[in-house]
């Protein structure tokens, strides 16, 4: 560690006990900041965590929809995200009054929101679901049709796996897309032991190269697995920094370099401190959304849904 960064470790430490604050960190975050953090997961963990948590207060390292998430679930806490700007693309594309009147075209359809959408889209939704458990969501509802927001290819996976009739907002994710199917294929020829591991935001032609199709939490349990060595990850690199810590002597290839989420690198270490040192920026979700999108959240913690893995063969 750098000297710069073991100063500032120091000082987060202190400042993070003093305040009774817990730091909550999604599997994408820059190495450093995940090595300073009480928990690392995804997003179903992630939110897991936040309700269970005995902390004042919550820095929430990972993108503002997972902060909102943490708002919705502990309104008496303070949730920190130490920086604003730090959005997700594929929750911006779909908004409130979008879905109110799309809704109004399928008045017979049970509405599913993906967790990475506005605390307002999930007040709008019968259910929410993550990547971890969106088989069990979908196959629990009694719904003949089901609209299904933001995200067209987690969308179109669940939907191949369930034979549900689902109605595809489309939306997607500007890191994912760039996983590319040729890539996977060259990787398998010159990894041919290597199990292809891939998000389900992935298209579906990654999707049907894949032996998995998991959450970030859930590949970072299937690497531990003792037939896995090799493992082609076809998700956001940060992760990389997590599965080669927790499985020193296996080999975790890349797919695509390029697969980052500017977003979940704008949180540094010195934005953890200032936040802590300023207890701002604050997410707060106003109590008349925040009621309704809990009621969603919570049908989906409260295991109203089977939860799968989300295996693609
Ligand atoms: P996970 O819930 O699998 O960590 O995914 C979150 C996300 O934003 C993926 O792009
Ligand atoms: Fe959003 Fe994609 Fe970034 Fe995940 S990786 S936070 S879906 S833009």
């Amino acid at each position: 560690m750098k000297n710069r960064d073991a100063e500032l470790v120091e000082k987060i430490v202190a400042l993070k006990k003093r305040r009774n604050a817990v730091i909550l960190t999604h599997n994408y975050q820059l190495g450093e900041v995940q090595d300073i953090a009480d928990f690392v997961g995804d997003s179903l963990d992630l939110s897991r965590r936040a309700a269970e948590t005995g902390a004042d207060v919550i820095v929430f390292c990972g993108v503002h929809f997972m902060a909102e998430t943490a708002s919705i679930l502990c309104p008496d806490k303070v949730v920190l995200l130490p920086d604003m700007n730090a959005g997700c693309p594929m929750a911006d594309m779909i908004t409130a009054e979008r879905l109110r009147e799309k809704k109004k075209e399928h008045p017979q359809a049970g509405v599913v929101c993906y967790i990475n959408s506005s605390a307002e889209v999930k007040a709008e939704s019968d259910i929410c679901c993550t990547s971890a458990n969106t088989v069990g969501v979908i196959e629990s509802l009694d719904a003949r049709e089901i609209l299904f927001v933001p995200d067209q290819y987690l969308g179109h996976y669940v939907s191949a796996r369930t034979g549900k009739k689902m109605i595809l907002w489309p939306g997607f994710c500007p890191t994912h897309v760039r996983i590319k199917p040729e890539r996977i294929k060259e990787l398998k020829r010159e990894y041919p032991q290597a199990k292809v591991v891939v998000h389900p935001e992935c298209r579906p032609e990654v999707i049907a190269l894949a032996d998995e199709v998991l959450s970030t939490g859930g590949m970072c349990r299937y690497a531990q697995r003792d037939e896995v060595r090799e493992m082609i990850v076809g998700t956001e690199i940060g992760i990389i920094h997590r599965l080669r810590k927790e499985n020193p002597g296996k080999r975790f290839i890349p797919v695509s370099e390029q697969a980052i989420c500017p977003n979940m690198k704008l949180i540094t270490l010195e934005k953890v401190l200032w936040s802590l040192e300023e207890m701002s920026p604050e997410v707060k979700v106003p109590e008349g959304i925040r009621l309704r999108a809990k009621a969603a959240v919570d049908k989906m913690l409260e295991g109203k849904s089977k939860t799968k893995g989300q295996k693609s063969k």
